[in-house]
């Protein structure tokens, strides 16, 4: 791509992330705040890699961002949202050109918008010439999209709720590197299709109409404070057991919303039996699932084989993909 004379560049590459305990429920939703905390982890198979190109200002050319996503020219208001904050920040007005490329089906329930805004985040705040602290691109990346500030960092990250209107205290932060205590994930891709429901909206009508959403939020800290100390301890059997849990209360939210959100197909639920069947032959490997039809198994790097085998084997499993933890956002050379 040619870059704009006088312009900045920059390249950033960001993975995706998916949540051990859940983030599902807003406080604030033009600043994507969170309502409850959330633990992921970061994956290293699933990334983003996004090039951003300022003009040296408005006067000098377009006068609209342009956005690429895989290829296609794309509406994305949350991608102006996020520039608009890097201009305020940088005090300048030129338009940008943003590239992006996922590695992955985009909207299918792998968190594109995890590894995607985290990217831009970076890519933006570092191509108008700012060096961000790793907290203030957590929050410029929560703008774009709430589970996009967990993945600025690798291995284990937890996501605060904070309790500040303007979102200075709602970022993630590490709570423990990969390295520490490897640990992979076998998705197994049930449905290649983009969602129908997105996650903003999903958790919106949670919140409005689900007569379980007061119970999920009170038992968010709870969830928190147990899920922290599994991964101090490394006990993986907790991890796993808390991520079901999370996981199955989340998808009790989605059923008992009005409109009910079912994001499971017959393959998602076979996958899920897969892995309580590998469980009870003594392999130990539980599952979590977001907004979306896949199952992403949690198991020991020495179980990956089985696991993905069993899952591959399940009817209504297109594919699997493998993942170890990942690293958190870094930028490239342009
Ligand atoms: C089910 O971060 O995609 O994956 O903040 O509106 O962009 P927005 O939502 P998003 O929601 C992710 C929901 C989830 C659970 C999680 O990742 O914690």
């Amino acid at each position: 791509m040619d870059t704009p004379i006088g312009g900045t560049t920059a390249v950033a590459r960001a993975h995706s992330n998916i949540a051990l305990v859940k983030y599902w429920g807003k406080r604030d939703e033009v600043r994507n705040i969170p309502a409850v905390g959330s633990i992921s982890i970061t994956l290293e198979a699933l990334s983003t890699t996004t090039h951003v190109s300022f003009t040296p200002d408005a006067s000098e050319g377009r006068d609209q961002d342009e956005f690429w996503l895989n290829g296609q020219l794309t509406l994305a208001p949350r991608v102006n949202r996020v520039l608009d904050l890097v201009r305020e920040r940088a005090g300048f007005t030129g338009r940008a050109t943003v590239t992006s490329t996922n590695d992955f089906p985009t909207g299918a329930g792998l968190a594109s918008s995890a590894s995607g805004f985290a990217a831009l985040a970076l890519a933006a705040s570092s191509a108008a010439g700012l060096d961000l602290r790793p907290r203030e691109l957590s929050i410029l990346a929560r703008n774009g999209s709430g589970s996009a500030a967990r993945s600025i960092f690798g291995g284990y990250v937890e996501m605060h709720t904070g309790h500040l209107d303007d979102g200075s205290d709602a970022f993630a932060e590490p709570v423990l590197d990969g390295a520490a205590w490897p640990l992979s994930v076998v998705v197994a891709i049930t449905d290649h299709e983009a969602k129908t429901v997105s996650s903003t909206h999903g958790m919106a009508g949670s919140r409005a109409s689900s007569p379980f959403y007061p119970a999920w939020v009170d038992t968010g800290e709870q969830d928190l404070a147990e899920m922290r100390s599994a991964i101090t301890d490394r006990d993986f059997p907790k991890l796993g057991e808390l991520a079901e849990h999370s996981c199955l209360k989340l998808h009790a939210l989605m059923l008992t919303s009005r409109p009910p959100l079912i994001y499971w197909n017959a393959g998602t639920v076979a996958a899920m039996h897969t892995v309580r069947a590998l469980r009870d032959s003594g392999v130990a490997v539980y599952f979590t699932i977001d907004a979306g039809p896949q199952v992403k198994a949690l198991c020991a790097p020495q179980d990956v084989a089985v696991v993905a085998e069993a899952l591959a084997a399940t009817p209504g499993v297109r594919e699997t993909r493998t993942s170890a933890l990942g690293r958190g956002a870094y930028l490239m050379a342009s």
